[in-house]
């Protein structure tokens, strides 16, 4: 029987980690699956962290990134060293991830050398082309050049119906984002190694990165970080630093040495997962944080004026602050002072999966490849 070719593209972090469960499951079934998988190092110590979790080892790394690189060059990088991974591997499908230059960049080299693209995690949508930015143009580049669009909620599905694309080619999965999560919980231990949390305090765990934040809003995010540990003497703030220099600058410049607030290097995903368990209140205008953090009952403050990501916010369990620094304090003061609004936010949802959607994106490639492994997928 002939195999399907798939080509597993990624180059960040957060695609890496909802990338792997979907090259698990294919590596599963090496006799239906020739499954090969592309980095484009994107990102580099942040991207390694999480091959070593998933002992991912890829046949193919661009090895693109330079420091503080601009979209442009990451763009064209991506764009041209992919027509060479395209021609020596010739895959039946591409798979990319999500909204990153890498995945519209990808999207883009494949429709040049017109292999078919699946879009994992299709779908999402603010409807502001510069917020995020570039992400929601890499999204709609990559939704409309690709084949397959696996959407992670019905919410998504209805963004794609709405943007035009053929329902025929839309399936409903759930975010793979949901498997990675509960795989790394099962299978690592998630023991959080104390030097970072005080049993003593209430953690608050941050991150931010995005772009727009970056410059004042960011410095603003920073201040209401420095006005709620003073005010709360029973609290603490870890945040684990994204390695872009445009948010380190900041972050170290105005949070550096002050007493309860901890700058810490990122985390691999297991601790960094064990961290989300252990917080009380989590910040942040990570994507993948606001999928994951309502599955584990944490109150969630989205530090952005917009989110791609509905669904929690519509149970009740993540709340969108923005960057106002006094709209952050009170947004986060409110649920330390009243265990009641705490307990409101507090509730376990988990819109955005059930842990099986990689399974469900691999039957569906094998279906349409016309592959009789779809009882063999069954059986095992
Ligand atoms: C990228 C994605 C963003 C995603 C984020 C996840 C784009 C344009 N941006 O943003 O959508 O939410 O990743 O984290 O696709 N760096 C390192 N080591 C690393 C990673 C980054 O040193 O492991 C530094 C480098 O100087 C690099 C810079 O950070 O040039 C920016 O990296 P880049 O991937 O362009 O942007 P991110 O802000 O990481
Ligand atoms: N994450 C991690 N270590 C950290 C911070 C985040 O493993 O120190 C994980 C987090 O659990 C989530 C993903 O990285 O799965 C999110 O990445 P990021 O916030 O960089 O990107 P985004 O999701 O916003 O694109």
């Amino acid at each position: 029987m002939k195999k399907i070719k798939i080509l597993t593209v990624f180059g960040t972090r957060p695609e890496a980690i909802k990338m792997a469960p979907v090259i698990m499951e294919l590596e599963k079934y090496p006799l239906i699956f020739d499954s090969k998988v592309c980095i484009t190092s994107q990102h580099r110590e942040m991207l390694d962290q999480v091959m070593r979790l998933f002992n991912i080892n890829p046949d193919y790394d661009l090895d693109i990134m330079k420091h503080n690189q601009d979209l442009w060059t990451l763009t064209s990088s991506v764009l041209l060293k992919m027509k060479e991974v395209f021609e020596d591997a010739s895959p039946d499908v591409v798979l990319a991830h999500g909204d990153t230059t890498t995945t519209m960049a990808t999207s883009l080299s494949a429709f040049y050398a017109k292999i078919p693209v699946g879009h994992v995690e299709a779908g999402l949508r603010t409807f502001n082309k510069y917020y995020p930015f570039p992400e929601e143009i890499n999204r709609v580049i990559a939704d409309s050049i690709s084949s397959f669009h696996f959407a992670p909620t019905q919410k998504s599905v209805e963004n794609l119906i709405n943007s035009g694309i053929d329902k025929k080619n839309i399936y409903l999965t759930g975010n793979t984002v949901i498997d990675s999560l509960l795989y790394t919980v099962k299978n690592h231990t998630c023991s959080f190694d104390n030097d970072y949390t005080d049993k003593n305090l209430k953690t608050i765990l941050l991150t931010s990165h995005r772009r727009e934040n970056f410059g004042e809003p960011l410095e603003r995010i920073c201040n209401a970080v420095k006005i709620l540990v003073e005010k709360n003497p029973e609290i603490e703030v870890i945040y684990p630093v994204h390695l872009n220099p445009n948010v380190r600058n900041t972050v170290y410049n105005r949070l550096s040495n002050i007493e309860r607030v901890k700058l810490i290097e990122p985390l691999e995903y297991a601790p960094f997962a064990a961290l989300m368990k252990e917080s009380h209140i989590i910040l942040t205008d990570s994507g993948g944080i606001q999928e994951e953090a309502p599955s584990l009952g944490k109150p969630v403050f989205v530090l952005r004026d917009e989110t791609e990501r509905p669904e929690a916010v519509e149970s009740g369990t993540v709340k969108l602050v923005g960057t106002d620094t006094a709209k952050i304090t009170a947004s986060v003061q409110e649920i330390l002072d009243s265990e009641e609004a705490y307990r409101k936010m507090a509730s376990a949802v988990n819109p955005y999966g059930d842990g099986m959607a990689s399974g469900r994106i691999i039957k569906i490639l094998s279906a349409h490849f016309e592959s009789c492994c779809e009882k063999k997928l069954d059986i095992c």
